[in-house]
Protein backbone atom coordinates (compact mmCIF):
# COMPACT_ATOMS: atom_id res chain seq x y z
CA UNK A 1 0.00 0.00 0.00
CA UNK A 2 1.55 3.09 -0.94
CA UNK A 3 0.12 7.03 0.11
CA UNK A 4 -0.62 9.49 -2.74
CA UNK A 5 -0.82 13.06 -3.14
CA UNK A 6 -3.32 14.63 -5.47
CA UNK A 7 -3.74 17.80 -6.24
CA UNK A 8 -6.89 18.80 -7.74
CA UNK A 9 -8.55 15.41 -6.52
CA UNK A 10 -11.76 17.09 -5.88
CA UNK A 11 -11.73 17.83 -9.75
CA UNK A 12 -13.03 15.68 -12.98
CA UNK A 13 -9.68 13.51 -13.82
CA UNK A 14 -8.34 13.99 -9.95
CA UNK A 15 -11.37 12.73 -8.37
CA UNK A 16 -12.13 9.29 -11.10
CA UNK A 17 -8.42 9.12 -10.07
CA UNK A 18 -8.76 8.82 -6.49
CA UNK A 19 -11.76 6.05 -7.22
CA UNK A 20 -8.94 3.79 -8.67
CA UNK A 21 -6.85 4.31 -6.18
CA UNK A 22 -8.90 3.33 -3.16
CA UNK A 23 -10.65 0.41 -5.69
CA UNK A 24 -6.71 -0.68 -5.27
CA UNK A 25 -6.25 -0.03 -1.53
CA UNK A 26 -4.17 2.93 -1.31
CA UNK A 27 -3.94 5.63 0.90
CA UNK A 28 -4.54 9.32 -0.50
CA UNK A 29 -4.72 12.86 0.63
CA UNK A 30 -6.39 15.14 -1.98
CA UNK A 31 -5.09 19.02 -1.85
CA UNK A 32 -7.50 21.44 -3.55
CA UNK A 33 -9.63 24.51 -3.26
CA UNK A 34 -12.87 23.43 -4.63
CA UNK A 35 -12.53 26.57 -7.15
CA UNK A 36 -13.62 24.01 -10.03
CA UNK A 37 -14.15 20.53 -8.02
CA UNK A 38 -16.66 19.98 -6.28
CA UNK A 39 -17.89 18.55 -2.49
CA UNK A 40 -20.07 16.11 -4.22
CA UNK A 41 -17.15 14.18 -6.24
CA UNK A 42 -15.81 13.83 -2.45
CA UNK A 43 -18.31 12.93 -0.83
CA UNK A 44 -18.58 8.74 -1.00
CA UNK A 45 -14.99 8.82 -0.38
CA UNK A 46 -14.49 6.98 3.30
CA UNK A 47 -12.30 10.04 5.88
CA UNK A 48 -10.20 6.94 6.91
CA UNK A 49 -8.83 6.35 3.12
CA UNK A 50 -8.92 9.61 2.11
CA UNK A 51 -7.88 12.96 4.11
CA UNK A 52 -8.83 16.05 1.58
CA UNK A 53 -7.40 19.24 2.59
CA UNK A 54 -8.60 22.72 1.26
CA UNK A 55 -6.06 24.58 0.23
CA UNK A 56 -4.11 26.66 -2.87
CA UNK A 57 -1.37 24.78 -4.81
CA UNK A 58 0.37 28.36 -5.12
CA UNK A 59 0.41 28.00 -1.08
CA UNK A 60 3.96 26.33 -1.48
CA UNK A 61 4.49 25.54 2.13
CA UNK A 62 0.99 24.46 2.78
CA UNK A 63 1.31 22.18 -0.18
CA UNK A 64 5.32 20.96 1.28
CA UNK A 65 2.88 19.76 4.47
CA UNK A 66 0.73 18.00 3.36
CA UNK A 67 3.15 16.14 1.31
CA UNK A 68 5.45 14.32 4.10
CA UNK A 69 5.02 10.97 4.07
CA UNK A 70 3.42 9.89 0.90
CA UNK A 71 4.88 8.01 -1.48
CA UNK A 72 3.45 9.71 -4.70
CA UNK A 73 2.77 13.18 -5.94
CA UNK A 74 -0.17 13.06 -8.93
CA UNK A 75 -0.41 16.69 -9.76
CA UNK A 76 -3.53 17.88 -11.77
CA UNK A 77 -4.65 20.95 -9.82
CA UNK A 78 -4.83 23.88 -12.33
CA UNK A 79 -7.01 26.55 -14.05
CA UNK A 80 -7.89 24.15 -17.40
CA UNK A 81 -8.97 25.18 -20.76
CA UNK A 82 -8.58 27.35 -23.52
CA UNK A 83 -11.40 30.06 -23.28
CA UNK A 84 -10.90 30.84 -19.51
CA UNK A 85 -7.02 30.93 -20.17
CA UNK A 86 -7.77 33.81 -23.04
CA UNK A 87 -10.04 35.53 -20.62
CA UNK A 88 -7.88 35.42 -17.64
CA UNK A 89 -3.76 34.70 -18.43
CA UNK A 90 -2.37 36.11 -15.28
CA UNK A 91 -4.37 33.74 -13.04
CA UNK A 92 -4.04 30.48 -15.39
CA UNK A 93 -0.49 30.96 -15.86
CA UNK A 94 0.07 31.64 -11.84
CA UNK A 95 -2.20 28.51 -10.90
CA UNK A 96 -0.54 26.00 -13.26
CA UNK A 97 2.90 27.12 -13.62
CA UNK A 98 3.59 28.86 -10.07
CA UNK A 99 1.27 25.51 -8.68
CA UNK A 100 3.47 23.07 -10.59
CA UNK A 101 6.84 24.46 -9.20
CA UNK A 102 5.49 24.52 -5.68
CA UNK A 103 4.35 20.82 -6.02
CA UNK A 104 8.12 19.98 -7.84
CA UNK A 105 9.18 21.69 -4.36
CA UNK A 106 7.01 19.90 -2.24
CA UNK A 107 7.81 16.75 -3.66
CA UNK A 108 11.47 16.82 -3.85
CA UNK A 109 11.54 17.72 0.30
CA UNK A 110 9.07 14.96 0.54
CA UNK A 111 11.16 12.68 -0.86
CA UNK A 112 8.80 11.31 -3.11
CA UNK A 113 9.42 8.24 -5.22
CA UNK A 114 7.37 10.15 -8.54
CA UNK A 115 5.40 13.03 -9.81
CA UNK A 116 3.33 12.79 -12.54
CA UNK A 117 2.23 15.79 -13.96
CA UNK A 118 -1.04 16.58 -15.79
CA UNK A 119 -0.09 18.77 -19.37
CA UNK A 120 -2.07 19.00 -22.20
CA UNK A 121 -2.74 18.42 -26.14
CA UNK A 122 -2.83 21.87 -25.97
CA UNK A 123 1.31 22.31 -26.18
CA UNK A 124 0.92 21.57 -29.69
CA UNK A 125 -0.97 24.67 -30.37
CA UNK A 126 -2.22 25.28 -34.41
CA UNK A 127 0.64 23.21 -36.07
CA UNK A 128 -1.11 21.22 -39.12
CA UNK A 129 0.78 18.09 -38.86
CA UNK A 130 -0.95 14.60 -37.52
CA UNK A 131 -0.80 12.81 -35.43
CA UNK A 132 0.64 14.76 -32.69
CA UNK A 133 4.15 13.16 -31.66
CA UNK A 134 6.15 13.67 -28.13
CA UNK A 135 9.47 14.54 -30.91
CA UNK A 136 7.24 17.58 -32.23
CA UNK A 137 8.63 20.96 -31.44
CA UNK A 138 5.66 22.14 -28.88
CA UNK A 139 3.93 25.70 -30.01
CA UNK A 140 1.07 26.41 -27.93
CA UNK A 141 -1.55 28.92 -29.14
CA UNK A 142 -3.28 30.01 -26.16
CA UNK A 143 -2.09 31.09 -22.84
CA UNK A 144 -3.47 27.72 -21.45
CA UNK A 145 -0.98 25.56 -23.78
CA UNK A 146 2.06 27.41 -22.66
CA UNK A 147 1.01 27.44 -19.46
CA UNK A 148 1.25 23.56 -19.86
CA UNK A 149 4.07 23.62 -21.54
CA UNK A 150 6.23 25.52 -18.95
CA UNK A 151 5.05 22.94 -16.28
CA UNK A 152 6.24 20.13 -18.52
CA UNK A 153 9.81 21.99 -18.73
CA UNK A 154 10.04 22.86 -15.22
CA UNK A 155 8.98 19.10 -14.30
CA UNK A 156 11.65 17.60 -16.72
CA UNK A 157 14.31 20.55 -14.90
CA UNK A 158 13.52 19.07 -11.62
CA UNK A 159 14.55 15.24 -12.90
CA UNK A 160 17.50 16.49 -14.70
CA UNK A 161 19.22 18.59 -12.01
CA UNK A 162 17.76 17.23 -8.81
CA UNK A 163 16.98 13.57 -9.87
CA UNK A 164 13.23 13.85 -8.78
CA UNK A 165 11.41 11.62 -11.17
CA UNK A 166 9.10 13.33 -12.92
CA UNK A 167 6.03 11.66 -15.69
CA UNK A 168 4.65 14.48 -17.95
CA UNK A 169 1.33 13.13 -19.42
CA UNK A 170 -0.63 15.25 -22.45
CA UNK A 171 -3.96 14.54 -22.14
CA UNK A 172 -6.33 15.00 -25.08
CA UNK A 173 -9.63 15.99 -24.75
CA UNK A 174 -10.69 14.01 -21.63
CA UNK A 175 -14.75 13.13 -21.32
CA UNK A 176 -16.36 11.00 -18.76
CA UNK A 177 -18.69 11.08 -15.65
CA UNK A 178 -17.94 13.72 -13.25
CA UNK A 179 -17.01 16.31 -15.62
CA UNK A 180 -18.85 19.94 -15.03
CA UNK A 181 -21.79 19.25 -16.88
CA UNK A 182 -22.79 22.81 -16.15
CA UNK A 183 -19.85 25.14 -16.91
CA UNK A 184 -19.62 27.28 -20.09
CA UNK A 185 -15.84 26.35 -19.85
CA UNK A 186 -16.17 22.26 -19.99
CA UNK A 187 -15.20 20.09 -22.97
CA UNK A 188 -17.47 20.02 -25.71
CA UNK A 189 -18.78 16.68 -24.89
CA UNK A 190 -20.29 17.86 -21.59
CA UNK A 191 -21.51 21.29 -22.86
CA UNK A 192 -23.35 19.14 -26.26
CA UNK A 193 -24.58 16.62 -23.20
CA UNK A 194 -26.12 18.84 -20.62
CA UNK A 195 -27.61 21.39 -23.50
CA UNK A 196 -29.69 18.46 -25.16
CA UNK A 197 -30.59 16.64 -22.24
CA UNK A 198 -32.05 19.75 -20.72
CA UNK A 199 -33.65 20.76 -23.57
CA UNK A 200 -31.67 23.72 -25.07
CA UNK A 201 -29.52 24.16 -28.16
CA UNK A 202 -26.07 22.92 -28.89
CA UNK A 203 -23.64 25.62 -29.96
CA UNK A 204 -21.22 24.76 -32.18
CA UNK A 205 -18.69 27.00 -32.59
CA UNK A 206 -17.27 27.30 -35.72
CA UNK A 207 -18.11 25.16 -38.77
CA UNK A 208 -18.06 21.89 -36.83
CA UNK A 209 -15.70 20.15 -38.83
CA UNK A 210 -12.51 21.03 -36.34
CA UNK A 211 -11.43 17.43 -34.66
CA UNK A 212 -10.84 16.03 -32.18
CA UNK A 213 -9.22 12.62 -30.24
CA UNK A 214 -11.71 12.25 -27.28
CA UNK A 215 -9.95 10.33 -24.70
CA UNK A 216 -12.46 8.74 -22.05
CA UNK A 217 -11.44 9.71 -18.47
CA UNK A 218 -10.88 5.94 -17.31
CA UNK A 219 -8.27 4.83 -20.34
CA UNK A 220 -6.41 8.58 -18.65
CA UNK A 221 -6.76 6.87 -15.24
CA UNK A 222 -4.86 3.76 -16.61
CA UNK A 223 -1.97 5.67 -18.08
CA UNK A 224 -1.39 7.79 -14.71
CA UNK A 225 -1.58 4.47 -12.90
CA UNK A 226 1.27 3.01 -14.91
CA UNK A 227 3.17 6.39 -15.35
CA UNK A 228 3.79 5.97 -11.68
CA UNK A 229 5.84 3.08 -11.62
CA UNK A 230 7.09 2.25 -15.73
CA UNK A 231 10.12 1.49 -15.56
CA UNK A 232 12.15 4.06 -18.06
CA UNK A 233 9.17 6.90 -17.96
CA UNK A 234 11.10 9.52 -15.68
CA UNK A 235 12.59 12.54 -17.55
CA UNK A 236 9.97 11.78 -20.19
CA UNK A 237 6.87 12.86 -21.70
CA UNK A 238 3.93 11.06 -23.21
CA UNK A 239 0.57 11.41 -25.31
CA UNK A 240 -2.46 10.07 -23.67
CA UNK A 241 -4.91 9.97 -26.54
CA UNK A 242 -7.48 7.39 -28.25
CA UNK A 243 -5.63 7.59 -31.23
CA UNK A 244 -9.11 8.67 -33.32
CA UNK A 245 -10.46 11.51 -34.37
CA UNK A 246 -13.84 12.84 -34.62
CA UNK A 247 -14.75 16.03 -36.08
CA UNK A 248 -17.52 18.24 -33.86
CA UNK A 249 -20.41 17.95 -36.07
CA UNK A 250 -19.58 13.98 -35.68
CA UNK A 251 -20.04 13.66 -31.86
CA UNK A 252 -23.38 16.02 -31.87
CA UNK A 253 -24.59 13.08 -34.70
CA UNK A 254 -23.16 10.11 -32.49
CA UNK A 255 -25.03 11.68 -29.46
CA UNK A 256 -27.69 12.52 -31.38
CA UNK A 257 -28.09 9.02 -32.71
CA UNK A 258 -27.55 7.55 -29.18
CA UNK A 259 -30.54 9.71 -27.79
CA UNK A 260 -32.26 9.06 -30.69
CA UNK A 261 -32.78 12.69 -31.76
CA UNK A 262 -32.80 14.80 -34.26
CA UNK A 263 -30.38 17.66 -33.20
CA UNK A 264 -30.08 21.22 -34.71
CA UNK A 265 -27.17 23.22 -33.23
CA UNK A 266 -26.57 26.85 -33.46
CA UNK A 267 -23.51 28.05 -34.73
CA UNK A 268 -21.33 31.09 -33.15
CA UNK A 269 -17.12 32.22 -34.08
CA UNK A 270 -14.41 29.98 -33.54
CA UNK A 271 -13.50 30.94 -30.12
CA UNK A 272 -10.32 32.81 -29.46
CA UNK A 273 -7.05 30.58 -29.56
CA UNK A 274 -8.83 27.45 -30.54
CA UNK A 275 -7.42 24.53 -32.56
CA UNK A 276 -8.21 23.27 -35.79
CA UNK A 277 -7.21 19.80 -35.62
CA UNK A 278 -6.15 17.13 -32.77
CA UNK A 279 -4.56 13.90 -32.82
CA UNK A 280 -2.50 11.86 -30.77
CA UNK A 281 0.11 9.25 -31.25
CA UNK A 282 0.03 6.95 -28.60
CA UNK A 283 3.48 4.60 -29.81
CA UNK A 284 5.33 6.18 -27.12
CA UNK A 285 2.78 5.78 -24.09
CA UNK A 286 2.39 1.97 -25.33
CA UNK A 287 5.79 0.89 -25.87
CA UNK A 288 7.12 2.69 -22.42
CA UNK A 289 3.91 2.59 -20.24
CA UNK A 290 1.89 -0.13 -21.46
CA UNK A 291 -0.86 2.27 -22.65
CA UNK A 292 -3.74 0.65 -24.23
CA UNK A 293 -6.95 2.90 -24.53
CA UNK A 294 -10.11 0.44 -24.31
CA UNK A 295 -12.98 2.83 -24.19
CA UNK A 296 -14.06 3.70 -27.64
CA UNK A 297 -16.28 6.88 -28.47
CA UNK A 298 -19.61 4.95 -28.41
CA UNK A 299 -19.17 3.52 -25.07
CA UNK A 300 -17.65 6.07 -23.71
CA UNK A 301 -20.61 8.67 -24.57
CA UNK A 302 -23.18 5.70 -23.86
CA UNK A 303 -21.27 6.01 -20.02
CA UNK A 304 -21.25 9.19 -19.65
CA UNK A 305 -24.78 10.00 -21.06
CA UNK A 306 -26.23 7.47 -18.23
CA UNK A 307 -23.99 9.40 -15.54
CA UNK A 308 -25.13 13.20 -16.75
CA UNK A 309 -28.89 11.79 -16.73
CA UNK A 310 -28.17 10.31 -13.50
CA UNK A 311 -26.66 13.52 -11.85
CA UNK A 312 -29.50 15.94 -13.69
CA UNK A 313 -31.97 13.46 -11.80
CA UNK A 314 -35.71 15.01 -12.34
CA UNK A 315 -33.84 18.50 -14.79
CA UNK A 316 -33.50 16.04 -17.67
CA UNK A 317 -35.91 17.78 -20.53
CA UNK A 318 -34.81 15.92 -23.52
CA UNK A 319 -36.63 17.36 -26.57
CA UNK A 320 -39.03 15.63 -29.00
CA UNK A 321 -37.65 12.02 -30.83
CA UNK A 322 -37.46 12.20 -34.42
CA UNK A 323 -40.13 10.90 -36.18
CA UNK A 324 -38.61 7.61 -37.33
CA UNK A 325 -38.13 6.69 -33.57
CA UNK A 326 -41.67 8.52 -32.01
CA UNK A 327 -43.62 4.60 -32.26
CA UNK A 328 -40.59 3.41 -30.09
CA UNK A 329 -40.46 5.86 -27.88
CA UNK A 330 -43.90 5.52 -27.40
CA UNK A 331 -43.79 2.00 -26.22
CA UNK A 332 -40.63 2.65 -23.93
N1 LIG B 1 -10.27 17.66 -19.06
C1 LIG B 1 -9.49 17.64 -20.12
O1 LIG B 1 -9.94 17.47 -21.27
C2 LIG B 1 -8.00 17.82 -19.99
C3 LIG B 1 -7.23 17.73 -21.15
C4 LIG B 1 -5.87 17.93 -21.06
C5 LIG B 1 -5.28 18.18 -19.83
N2 LIG B 1 -6.05 18.27 -18.71
C6 LIG B 1 -5.37 18.58 -17.44
O2 LIG B 1 -5.77 17.65 -16.45
C7 LIG B 1 -5.76 18.30 -15.17
C8 LIG B 1 -7.12 18.09 -14.50
O3 LIG B 1 -8.12 18.70 -15.30
P1 LIG B 1 -9.68 18.47 -15.05
O4 LIG B 1 -10.30 18.35 -16.39
O5 LIG B 1 -9.87 17.41 -14.04
O6 LIG B 1 -10.09 19.89 -14.49
P2 LIG B 1 -10.96 20.24 -13.17
O7 LIG B 1 -11.18 21.72 -13.24
O8 LIG B 1 -12.12 19.35 -13.03
O9 LIG B 1 -9.92 19.91 -12.02
C9 LIG B 1 -8.94 20.81 -11.57
C10 LIG B 1 -8.97 20.77 -10.05
O10 LIG B 1 -7.96 21.67 -9.58
C11 LIG B 1 -8.52 22.45 -8.52
N3 LIG B 1 -7.80 23.73 -8.50
C12 LIG B 1 -7.86 24.74 -9.40
N4 LIG B 1 -7.08 25.75 -9.02
C13 LIG B 1 -6.50 25.36 -7.86
C14 LIG B 1 -5.58 25.97 -6.96
N5 LIG B 1 -5.09 27.21 -7.18
N6 LIG B 1 -5.19 25.28 -5.86
C15 LIG B 1 -5.69 24.04 -5.60
N7 LIG B 1 -6.57 23.42 -6.41
C16 LIG B 1 -6.96 24.06 -7.52
C17 LIG B 1 -10.00 22.61 -8.87
O11 LIG B 1 -10.81 22.92 -7.75
C18 LIG B 1 -10.30 21.24 -9.46
O12 LIG B 1 -10.72 20.33 -8.46
C19 LIG B 1 -5.40 19.76 -15.43
O13 LIG B 1 -4.03 19.94 -15.28
C20 LIG B 1 -5.76 19.94 -16.90
O14 LIG B 1 -5.01 20.98 -17.50
C21 LIG B 1 -7.40 18.09 -18.75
Amino acid sequence: MAKYLVTGGAGFLGSNVVDALLAAGEKVVVYDDLSTGSKKNVFDWNPKDVKVVEGDVRDGKSLAKVAKGCDYLLHFAAITGVARSVEDPETTLSVNVDGTINALHAAREAKIKRVIVASSAAVYGESPVLPKEETMLPTPYSPYGASMLMGEDVARVFYTTYRLETVCLRFFNLYGPRQDITSEHSGVVARFIHALLTGKTPMVYGDGKQSRDFTYVSDAVDAIRLACTAPKAEGEVFNIGSGNRITVSGLLNIIGSLLEREIIPSYADPRPADIRHSLAETTKAQEVLGFRPRVNIQLGLVKTLAWCRRSLGKNVKLPPPRPSSAMRDATD
